[in-house]
């Protein structure tokens, strides 16, 4: 299912001049130049820039992905990592299910694959926390073959060189199967990051740079002038607001009352304050015993963080603890053991308003 060859190839061959000057340079990514030189990406580096770049931006991204490939540089070493030391270093990157099947994940290569990653598209999404979208890319980037990548700079991309006005997500069909058709059996691994740099420096959502682009001939919606509103979107149904309570207390030496939050639900496996559940807006605020006997003080103001499917409202108490404090739940953590980069962002700013 491709086009007339020779349409397609020419269109990707364009593109590839563009990434052979233009590619943007990145920790785990090989240039055109080195990868032509018969360098292969290392496909561990590649999985897990990869998984980061599902929750955030390139810019966020380099700086997480040094922190992990420098404590654990080969899979072997993440493998073998402590589940806290891990669940530390996503933290602030959010959607934590994604940390416990990297580490899951890492496990499984090492102990199934001899720690090396199957360039198979089949195994691959056998893999844990591996779906197509990952699957495709590593296929693609580290083993270099023709899966289409299809992130929403792609989307945007193939929708407007198409000129496809059915909205996002009923489009996906279409503009995969467009993705797909462009794809070439020549360096694929090389096209699916240009297409991706072309979306994310050119082809960009509000004011795409069409004048330098090198698709600006056969891209149909520049023709027509609908590239900016392209794709289009069906709205998205406003989020739930929820809310709940949260406890900071502090020991007379320091140590602070946390807790790992279970493995299952939201924020699993991450440090955090104890607290109450998180309910609907519309109900009561809930009771919750506080995890330790102290002088709970309210904190004026209050966390506001948003989630993928709602937002959340949290009330914040305060209280400092005598040094025989026995809490309930929780244990104290001495201030050397404590990162405050280890808690996640929602957790975080609790902390910010407790201060
Ligand atoms: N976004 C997600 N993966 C990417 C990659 N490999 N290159 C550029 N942008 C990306």
């Amino acid at each position: 299912m491709r086009y007339n060859t020779s349409v397609s190839d020419s269109l990707s061959d364009q593109l590839l001049d563009w990434y052979d000057v233009h590619a943007r340079e990145m920790p785990w990514r090989v240039s055109p130049a080195d990868r032509q030189a018969g360098i292969a990406p290392d496909p561990y580096r590649v999985w897990m820039s990869e998984v980061m770049l599902q929750q955030t931006t390139v810019a966020t991204v380099r700086d997480y992905f040094r922190r992990f490939t420098d404590r654990w540089p080969a899979i072997s070493d993440l493998a073998a990592a402590e589940d806290a030391d891990v669940m530390g270093e996503w933290a602030g990157l959010g959607y934590y299910a994604r940390a416990r099947n990297l580490l899951k994940c890492a496990r499984a290569v090492v102990s199934d694959h001899d720690g090396l990653f199957p360039a198979d598209h089949a195994a691959l999404l056998k893999l844990p926390g591996i779906g197509p979208y990952t699957a495709a890319a590593i296929a693609s980037i580290a083993f270099d073959q023709p899966f289409a990548v299809l992130d929403g700079n792609v989307e945007r991309v193939m929708a407007r060189l198409h000129n496809i006005h059915t909205p996002l997500p009923d489009a996906k069909p279409a503009l995969m199967e467009k993705a797909q058709m462009l794809t070439p059996r020549v360096r694929p691994g090389d096209y699916a990051q240009a297409v991706m740099d072309l979306g994310a420096t050119i082809c960009t959502p509000r004011s795409p740079a069409c004048g330098i682009c090198p698709w600006r001939e056969p891209c149909v919606a520049r023709a027509e002038g609908t590239a900016p509103e392209l794709p289009k979107k069906t709205p998205k149904k406003p989020k739930p607001v929820r809310h709940g309570t949260v406890f900071i207390g502090r020991r007379a030496d320091g140590a602070w009352l946390l807790e790992t939050r279970p493995d299952k639900g939201l924020l699993g496996g991450m440090l955090g304050w104890p607290g109450s559940d998180w309910v609907d807006s519309a109900l009561p605020l809930p009771e919750v015993p506080p995890p330790c006997a102290g002088d709970w003080q309210v904190r004026a103001g209050e966390v506001r963080h948003t989630f993928t499917h709602f937002h959340l409202i949290l009330h914040v108490l305060k209280a400092d603890l005598p040094a025989d404090a026995a809490p309930d739940r929780g244990r104290f953590v001495l201030p050397g053991d404590f990162r405050p980069s280890d808690l996640p962002t929602v957790m975080r700013k609790a902390l910010d308003l407790s201060e």
